[in-house]
């Protein structure tokens, strides 16, 4: 049985990436405020209707760091938390002090996630990013000092021009942090994006795929295990909030944008944050639109999501000639292989679900 689930959304940046499509804003600070105590006041509600004992929250954006740390405070006490829960705050460096770290882990944040995205001042300039890399390491020792100790950093591959020399510094240098966790991912060009718009600096497949092999090996040699295609961590400390999602446990998100999911039902939120703090203020529901899988849908997204990781699937759902060099017999499992997790989707394609 999987753990239960909360996302809290804050959707407030101080700069927008012209690669990025989540839902935040930057010229809505005013809001904050109002803003959280919508999603305190969601949150009662929805436990007054029953809101299962939490057991893991993840407060994403957006930038939660954009808002004061009391009111991430002020969320984690409204929910109802279980005796050992994981609580993760994703953070931008630049906005992180020890302050800031004490005001968390006194609330019981026991998890910080840095969007490091790269350690090369040239490529976080070309990813517009505000943040440098001497950010990243006193980001990480602030958050160590408060006791916070569970630590993922967030980079990104592929930005244009970015050589796999200076992807190779910027794994160096994420490893030399000692951190438990680390998400990499590859530069995707998000349709409605400035980035869309600009062909010239989209990602190349061979030059993505050599990153993410490079990747692997340097994480492998440092003591880290992949578990799913694009997370890695020391042993003992994979994401529990993650797990929810790729097992199709339950969880509940709060804030606008914000998805959720309860046994084959999920929906989303109103997408603004005007449009959620007006519908909570007016005892009216959040749901913008939801949808409901059938038996042989979720069978098939189960299959889908563990193959991704690195439980993998039953042997028997794939065909193992075929797709030889790409998956491998792990007991009574199938998993990817680094190549295999490279063509996922591909291989996603060709499950036979019983
Ligand atoms: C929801 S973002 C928010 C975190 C934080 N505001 C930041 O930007 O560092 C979480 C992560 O998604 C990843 N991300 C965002 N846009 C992406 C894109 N177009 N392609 C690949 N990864 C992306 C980045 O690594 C980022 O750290
Ligand atoms: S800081 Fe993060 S959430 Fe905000 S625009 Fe940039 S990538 Fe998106």
């Amino acid at each position: 049985m999987s753990e239960f689930g909360v996302y809290v959304h804050i959707p407030f940046c101080r700069h927008r990436c012209d690669y990025c499509a989540f839902a935040t804003w930057t010229d809505k600070d005013d809001l904050i405020a109002e803003y959280v105590e919508a999603v305190c006041s969601d949150i009662a509600r929805t436990r007054s209707q029953g809101l299962p004992t939490v057991d893991t929250v993840f407060f994403g954006g957006g930038t939660p760091t954009r808002i004061a740390p009391h009111f991430i405070a002020d969320i984690v006490r409204a929910l109802p938390l279980s005796h050992n829960p994981e609580i993760t705050v994703e953070c931008n460096p630049d906005d992180v002090n020890l302050e800031m770290m004490e005001i968390f882990a006194e609330a019981g944040v026991n998890r910080v996630s840095f969007g490091v995205q790269s350690m090369v001042p040239r490529v976080l300039e070309i990813l517009g990013r505000t943040h440098n890399p001497e950010n990243v390491r006193t980001g990480v020792e602030a958050a160590r000092h408060a006791g916070i100790s569970s630590i993922n950093l967030d980079v990104m591959y592929g930005a244009a021009t970015e050589t796999v020399d200076e992807w190779r510094t910027t794994v160096e240098h994420i490893i030399a942090l000692g951190v438990t966790h680390i998400s990499a991912y590859g530069l995707t060009v998000e349709a409605g994006t400035p980035l869309a718009l600009d062909p010239s600096r989209y990602p190349d497949d061979d030059d993505q795929a050599d990153k993410y092999m490079l990747t692997d090996q340097m994480l492998m040699s440092a003591g880290f295990e992949n578990y799913e295609i694009s997370n890695w961590s020391q042993p003992g400390h994979q994401c529990r909030h993650n797990k929810v999602y790729w097992s199709q446990g339950n969880y509940q998100g709060f804030g606008c944008a914000a998805h959720s999911h309860a046994d084959g039902r999920r929906w989303w939120n109103v997408r603004t944050p005007e449009r959620y703090i007006s519908c909570v203020r007016n005892g009216e529901s959040v749901e913008a639109a939801d949808e409901v899988l059938d038996d042989e849908t979720r069978a098939r997204e189960a299959l889908e999501l563990a193959l991704r990781t690195a439980d993998g699937v039953p042997v028997g759902v794939l065909d193992e000639e075929e797709l030889a060099g790409l998956i491998q017999r792990r007991g009574d499992q199938l998993v990817l292989t680094p190549q295999g997790r490279l063509l996922a989707n591909e291989v996603i394609l060709r499950l036979r679900p019983r």
